[in-house]
């Protein structure tokens, strides 16, 4: 018998990276609620459904809030692990290969916590959820809002780490705080042999995304407002930089009026190796699959499309060559059966 599957069962099929996912922002409402009593921490919302319904966010800040206020319930090494285990068990039923998996620990060493905490918890995670077909890696992120100097600290905190992180990153609130800004601490992380990759043009203008193409960073997270630069756009297609875009994150936070208003199709069309991820999932809606099948749908993405955008993502992966060809082999098996 011939097996027709719906397009969101072939998405949910589909071997895929995650390659922009925010730990902190990986919470369910319920795994929230579960982490804030067992730590004895205060919510001010009664119950989950009341927490999900507080999830309508005017822009990145508005909902960096609450993104910040939520890491109240990390605390320990175990809390750590558990989330970082919760979020790779449903990146696995997502269908997800290859995940890599952005935390800020400036929201937790604010409080206290030690580094090592963070670590433990979350490369134990990683290393227990390993087998032959599922990878997954750290990268760890710091805060634009702060000072490079605060940034430094935290490459020298994750140094007994190095061997263990995949690359280093930066996010949070982006206007007003470019690219540039974090020069010397780019230099320094990619001196020290990290990978590094860096969030630009997101809610921030194209000159952002010209300053991190500009810092050498292997991928620029968002990037979206390069759509709006063909000559940006003609040296991200040239120098092969990849974007890791989050369409409903774009969404939720108003950098888009509609997904068929998104330019990821844009991107793809004019030879930017883009690929499709979901930042914060439960805040905005949906895991990777969904996040294809509501861009696959807003935008009439062809399946050759779709398959470009997965591949790009395994392209743009922090894995080693052989993996690569596993990761390329394995969709090529799916595509065929
Ligand atoms: N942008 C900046 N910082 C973030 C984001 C984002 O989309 N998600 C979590 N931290
Ligand atoms: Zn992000």
């Amino acid at each position: 018998m011939i097996e027709i599957k719906t397009q969101e069962e072939f998405l949910r099929g589909l071997p895929k990276t995650e390659l922009h996912m925010h730990l902190e922002g990986s919470l369910e409402p319920e795994t929230l609620f579960m982490l804030a009593r067992r730590n004895g921490v205060a919510l001010r919302w009664d119950t989950p459904e009341a927490l999900r319904a507080a999830y309508a966010f005017r822009d990145l800040p508005d909902f960096l809030a609450l993104y910040f206020e939520a890491c109240a319930v990390l605390c320990m090494e175990r809390d750590f692990h558990d989330a970082t285990a919760a979020y790779l068990r449903r990146a696995r039923e997502d269908g997800v290969l290859h995940a890599e998996i952005f935390f800020g620990p400036q929201s937790f060493t604010d409080r206290g916590i030690p580094v090592a905490a963070m670590m433990d918890g979350i490369l134990g995670a990683i290393e227990a959820a390993e087998d032959e077909t599922f990878s997954a890696g750290l990268l760890v992120s710091v805060h634009r809002h702060r000072s490079e100097d605060a940034a430094f600290e935290v490459l020298r905190a994750i140094l007994p780490w190095r061997d263990r992180i995949l690359g280093i990153g930066m996010g949070g609130a982006e206007i007003g705080n470019p690219p540039d800004k974090f020069a010397r601490f780019f230099r320094a992380a990619q001196e020290a042999g990290f990978p590094t990759m860096v969030h630009a043009g997101e809610e921030g203008p194209p000159a952002y995304v010209r300053q991190a193409l500009d810092l050498g960073v292997q991928r620029i997270d968002h990037g979206v407002a390069a759509a709006a630069d063909p000559a940006l756009m003609a040296d991200l297609a040239a120098q092969g930089v990849p974007l890791t875009v989050c369409p409903l994150s774009n969404l939720r936070l108003n950098v888009v009026a509609s997904l068929a208003d998104h330019p990821l199709a844009t991107l793809l069309r004019a030879g930017v190796r883009v690929t499709v991820n979901s930042d914060d999932p439960p805040y905005f809606g949906g895991w990777v699959t969904e996040n294809l099948l509501a861009c696959a749908d807003a935008m009439d993405l062809s399946r050759d499309e779709v398959i470009q955008i997965v591949r790009n993502g395994f392209d743009a992966a922090f894995v080693s060559e052989a993996r690569r060809a596993d990761l390329h082999a394995r969709l090529t098996a799916y595509l065929a059966g």
